[in-house]
């Protein structure tokens, strides 16, 4: 039976500490945003599990919203190309919102979107990343809320993709080199 921890190398993060940081993000969420209406918007697909486990410990009432974008091609590298797949459903006009990301890369995508956003009028918007890589960064973004900071090394699992694969990774993982070279 094929079992996807054949082709990690190394975990870079437990379940167990990615979880501390999660609780931890949500705590300063919720004690900044305590007598606002927040809507947290993620980008798909791979924030999705962030997502799930974030506003799970989020204490204050709230929305959630998804959109997806596509930045990068069944690659490692940003295209540095932005395009909408799906919109969001909410208008967001007047709205606090917090994008709840992933990882923060060369910051391509996010500062992309937030263009977009901020032509919709929202009261504000923050940024919300539980992996962030500074060192990789091009474009202009830093987020408001950062959980772990990461190493200039690509990394799949608690939703991150190598090919659309080992999402389901409850770790935060690095592939061994030959996956890539398959
Ligand atoms: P960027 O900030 O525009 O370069 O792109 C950020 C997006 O690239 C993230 O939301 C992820 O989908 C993807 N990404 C960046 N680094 C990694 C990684 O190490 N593993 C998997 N996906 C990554
Ligand atoms: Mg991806």
């Amino acid at each position: 039976m094929k079992n996807m921890m054949d082709d990690v190398k190394n975990i870079l993060f437990t379940r167990e500490e990615i979880h501390e940081v999660v609780k931890r993000l949500a705590a300063e969420v919720s004690r900044d945003y305590a007598d606002k209406e927040v809507l947290f918007i993620s980008v798909l697909k791979g924030a999705f599990v962030f997502m799930a486990d974030f506003v799970r410990e989020v204490t204050i009432p709230c929305e959630v919203d998804f959109m997806a974008v596509s930045s990068y091609g069944a690659g490692t590298e940003s295209s540095g190309r932005v395009k909408i797949l799906k919109d969001l459903d909410t208008n967001i006009e007047n709205k606090h919102v917090i994008i709840v990301e992933d990882v923060l890369d060369s910051g391509i995508t996010l500062s992309r979107l937030i263009d977009m956003l901020n032509s919709r009028r929202p009261a504000s918007i923050a940024i919300c990343t539980m992996f962030d890589k500074p060192a990789r960064r091009k474009a202009q973004v830093k987020a408001t809320y950062s959980g772990l900071i990461l190493p200039d090394e690509f990394v799949v699992g608690y939703g991150l993709d190598y090919a659309e694969k080992y999402r389901n990774l409850p770790d935060l993982c690095v592939l061994k080199p030959e996956v890539y070279e398959k």
